[in-house]
C-alpha cells in the first residue's frame, strides 16, 4: 500500500513523535535513539514517518538524512515552513527515502497570519510559490494550513484549492490548539471535500492536538467524514497535553470495527514495545491509566472483576493484551538470572543494549534483586528508565547516605564523580530529598530550576521500587530525568543528576555554554 492508495477503508497513519512529539519540552532524542524509534515505526506498519524539521538544526537535518537513507517501507517526510530556503533543506534530507515526501505549512487564521504580516491575497500567492517549488523537487507533496480549525472557512476553502492546484498531493488540516470538538471536526471535512474544486484527487489528513482532551475522538470523527490520513504520536507526545496517540486510533479502529469499518497496516502486537521504547528515550513516562498503553490499562484490583476475568476476559476486557504485544505472565527473573537471560528479557521488552549498557544495568540488576525477591517486567523497565550511557555521564553518584526522622533538620552527605574526580559534601534540608538535593547544588554549580518532582511505585509491597521522575529548567532549555530504585532517596538523588547530566549534553550541543562542569569543592 503507497499513502496515495485511496481504497476506501484504508487509513494512511502518518507519524510525527520525531518531529511533533521531540518538540514537546524536555523531549529531545538522541541522533541513535531517533534512527532506533524510527526502525520500530518502519517496522511495526506506519505508512509515513515524519521524520524532523531539516531547517531547525543541523541535528534534525542528520537525522531526517539517516532516517531516509535506512528507511525500508515507509514514506520519510520532513517538515519545512512556507519558504524556499526551508523547503530545499528538507528536499536534501528526505531525498534519499524511496518515498520522500515534503510537508509544508503555513498558519493561515487571523491570529497567524498576523505574524508574517501578511494580507489574505499575500498569503494565498506565498502559498501558491512554496507549494509549486515543492512540488518541482518532490512529487509527494503535503501541505498544512496551521491552525486550520479558526481559520475562516471561506478562506480555508480558497487556500486548499490553491494547494491542490499547485499540486500537493495531500492536505492536511491541522486543529494546531486542539480546539475543535467531533462533530464539527467532522464537519469540516466533509465540507472541504464537498466544496473545494479538486478535493477529490487528494487525500485529507487529520492532525489534532489535546488541548481538552479530543485529538483522537476528533480524529477519528474527520476518518467517518472522509480524511483518509491520521496524524499521530507514540503515547500521544507533543507540544503541551500532546497529540493523537497513534495507539488509541490503531485499536479504536480494530476494536469497533463494526461501526468504523476503516484499517490500517498497523502492526498492533508492537505497540507496548514501541510506547516503551518512546517513554524511555524521551523522558516522558506514560500515565498509569493511559488508554492501552498505560501500566493500568489491563490491571484489574477488584473483586468483582477479578473474579469476572478469571471466568471469562471478555467480561472486562474488549481486547487482548496479546493483541497490543503485552505478554500474558509478568514474573520474569530473580538473583539467579545471568547476563545473558538479563538482556534477551530486555530485547523481549524492546530494549537493545550495547555492551557497557548492559554491564551497568546487570550491576543493578543484581542490587535489585538483593533487596527485592520478585523481579517483574515493570521492575525491569524501571531500571532501564535511565537511559543514558553511564559511560558518558559526567556526573555520577558514588555513594550517599541520609539521616532522617522525626527531628530535623535531615541530612545528607554525598560523593560525586565530577568529570572523573571525586568531590563530597554533607548539607542538610527540609526532609531526606532535599538534603539530597542540596548536597547536588552544593557541589554541581547550575542554575536549573526544579518544574517537577513525582514518585510512583513500580509494583507492590514495601520492597517495591519507587521511579522518580525531574524536569528542571534552565535559560530556556528544559530537561527530564528518571530513575528507579527501592530506596526513593536514591531514586530521587540518580534522577536529579540524570537530569543534569542531559543539561550538559544540551550545554554542549548548541553550543551555548561549553565550559567545564563547575563544581564548588565543599569537601
Ligand atoms: O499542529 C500543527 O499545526 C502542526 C503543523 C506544523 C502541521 O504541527
Ligand atoms: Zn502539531
Amino acid at each position: 500500500m503507497t499513502d496515495t492508495d485511496k481504497t476506501q477503508d484504508r487509513v494512511v497513519i502518518f507519524d510525527t513523535t520525531l518531529r511533533d512529539g521531540e518538540q514537546s519540552p524536555g523531549a529531545t532524542m538522541t541522533h541513535a535513539e531517533k534512527l532506533e524509534i524510527a526502525g520500530l515505526l518502519d517496522d511495526m506498519g506506519v505508512d509515513i514517518i515524519e521524520a524532523g524539521f531539516p531547517i531547525a538544526s543541523e541535528g534534525d537535518f542528520n537525522a531526517v538524512t539517516e532516517i531516509a537513507k535506512n528507511a525500508q517501507n515507509s514514506v520519510i517526510c520532513g517538515l519545512a515552513r512556507a519558504q524556499f530556503g526551508d523547503i530545499d533543506r528538507c528536499w536534501e534530507a528526505v531525498k534519499h527515502a524511496s518515498q520522500p515526501r515534503i510537508h509544508t505549512f503555513i498558519g493561515t487564521s487571523p491570529l497567524h497570519r498576523a505574524i508574517p504580516n501578511l494580507t489574505k491575497d499575500e498569503m494565498a500567492e506565498r502559498i501558491e510559490q512554496t507549494v509549486t517549488h515543492a512540488r518541482n523537487l518532490c512529487d509527494n507533496v503535503q501541505w498544512s494550513p496551521m491552525d486550520a480549525t479558526r481559520t475562516e472557512i471561506d478562506y480555508l476553502y480558497r487556500v486548499v484549492e490553491i494547494a491542490i492546484k499547485a499540486g500537493a498531493t495531500t492536505i492536511n488540516i491541522p486543529d494546531t490548539v486542539g480546539y475543535t470538538a467531533p462533530r464539527e471536526s467532522a464537519d469540516l471535512i466533509a465540507k472541504l471535500i464537498e466544496n473545494v474544486p479538486g478535493a477529490d484527487e487528494v487525500i485529507f489528513a487529520t492532525h489534532c492536538h489535546n488541548d481538552l482532551g479530543m485529538a483522537t475522538a476528533n480524529s477519528l470523527a474527520a476518518v467517518e467524514a472522509g480524511a483518509r490520513q491520521i496524524e499521530c504520536t507514540i503515547n500521544g507526545l507533543g507540544e503541551r497535553a500532546g497529540n493523537t496517540a497513534l495507539e488509541e486510533v490503531v485499536m479504536a479502529l480494530k476494536v469497533r470495527n463494526d461501526i468504523m469499518p476503516f484499517r490500517t497496516g498497523i502492526d498492533s502486537t508492537k505497540i507496548m514495545n514501541i510506547s516503551r521504547r518512546v517513554a524511555t528515550v524521551s523522558g516522558f513516562p506514560v500515565q498509569f491509566n493511559k488508554a492501552i498503553v498505560g501500566k493500568n490499562a489491563f490491571a484489574h484490583e477488584s473483586g468483582i472483576h477479578q473474579d469476572g476475568m478469571l471466568k471469562n476476559a471478555e467480561t472486562f476486557e474488549i481486547m487482548r493484551p496479546e493483541d497490543v504485544g503485552l505478554s500474558a505472565t509478568n514474573l520474569v527473573m530473580g538473583k539467579h538470572s545471568g547476563r545473558a537471560a538479563l538482556r534477551s528479557k530486555l530485547e523481549e521488552l524492546g530494549f537493545e543494549l550495547g555492551d557497557n549498557q548492559l554491564k551497568d544495568v546487570f550491576v543493578r540488576f543484581k542490587a535489585l534483586a538483593d533487596r527485592k525477591k520478585e523481579i517483574y517486567e515493570d521492575d525491569l523497565i524501571a531500571l532501564m528508565r535511565t537511559a543514558t550511557d553511564p559511560e558518558e555521564d559526567r556526573i555520577k553518584l558514588v555513594s550517599m547516605r541520609v539521616v532522617c526522622g522525626t527531628d530535623g533538620p535531615q541530612q545528607a552527605d554525598m560523593v560525586l564523580d565530577i568529570d572523573g574526580t571525586e568531590h563530597k559534601t554533607t548539607q542538610t534540608g527540609d526532609g531526606p530529598v532535599d538534603a539530597s538535593f542540596n548536597c547536588i547544588k552544593a557541589l554541581v554549580d547550575h542554575s536549573a530550576r526544579l518544574q517537577l518532582y513525582q514518585v510512583h511505585a513500580v509494583t507492590e509491597g514495601t520492597d517495591a521500587q519507587a521511579t522518580v521522575s525531574v524536569r528542571m529548567e534552565e535559560d530556556g532549555r528544559i530537561v527530564t530525568g528518571q530513575s528507579a530504585d527501592t530506596d526513593t532517596v536514591v531514586a530521587s538523588t540518580r534522577a536529579y543528576i540524570h537530569a543534569l547530566n542531559r543539561l550538559l549534553v544540551r550545554r554542549e550541543k548548541t553550543g551555548s555554554d561549553k565550559r567545564e562542569v563547575s563544581y564548588k569543592d565543599v569537601s
